[in-house]
């Protein structure tokens, strides 16, 4: 097999000309009226076939627009738009607090299927949550405590924190039923969509692409979505 990549000491340079060739042809007219009810027929559809495809790539900007991306993994998706859950105190959602807009965008690979999504963001229900936050493993939700992300940590420092949060909130080892509360620095936010791209690799790079704008003017519950095609 021919290299796919040329390294020399200061350089590399991938010359794999990687081929794209869906399974689906996507049309305007072959998909449904609503984006979220098209990311869930293609969600659902991938789920045998890609490795985790809950994880997708989120944006975010600073008020003065210098952006910063980072892998994160879905964990809700409903009509009022995509969930991930993080520490509020972090890098993004500081971002997200300053400039509360942010793109995600998922790579499936073994389909050759891409979707973008953009949108402005809110924080999820305390009691939403809640029930997430519950519903991880101990050693998780010892985590979400220890870890003040995005911030410098002396080497072994979090694996200490680790051990005196669980002795604050007496968990033993194996303990799986310890109560272990949702921290005030951590918890959900939705991205509420307003674009909603969907991509289905072809030959010669001749891929589709098919865009849904939702229509500002309308009231979210009952908005229409305007859905064309895009030139590759
Ligand atoms: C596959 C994968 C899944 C991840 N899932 C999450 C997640 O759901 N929530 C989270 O806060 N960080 C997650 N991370 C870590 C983030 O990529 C990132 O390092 C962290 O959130 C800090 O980002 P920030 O400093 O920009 O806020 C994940 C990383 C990978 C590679």
């Amino acid at each position: 097999m021919d290299a796919l990549v040329h390294a020399s000491p200061d350089t590399i340079k991938v010359v794999a000309h990687q081929q794209y060739d869906a399974p689906d042809t996507l049309s305007p007219t072959s998909v449904l009226p609503n984006p979220l009810d098209q990311f869930r027929a293609w969600f659902t559809s991938v789920q045998d076939s890609v490795k985790e495809p809950e994880a997708m790539a989120v944006s975010t900007a600073t008020a003065s627009g210098i952006p910063s991306s980072r892998i994160l993994l879905l964990k809700q998706v409903d009509a009022r738009g995509f969930v991930f859950y993080t520490n509020y105190d972090s890098r993004k959602s500081r971002e997200l607090s300053e400039n509360p807009h942010a793109a995600l965008v998922f790579f499936w690979r073994e389909v050759h299927r891409q979707v973008r999504v953009l949108g402005r963001v809110e924080k999820v229900s305390k009691e939403e949550s809640e029930a997430y936050f519950r519903s991880r493993p101990v050693g998780s939700r010892l985590g979400a405590w220890a870890s003040k992300q995005s911030t410098v940590v002396g080497e072994g420092d979090l694996h200490e924190q680790v051990i005196e949060i669980g002795k604050r909130f007496g968990v033993q080892d194996g303990d799986s039923d310890a109560d272990i509360p949702l921290p005030d620095f951590w918890g959900g936010w939705r991205l509420i969509p307003t674009e909603v791209e969907f991509w289905a690799g072809k030959p010669s790079r001749l891929h589709d692409r098919v865009r849904y704008l939702r229509a500002e003017t309308q009231p979210e519950e009952f908005s229409e979505w305007k859905i064309d095609r895009l030139s590759p």
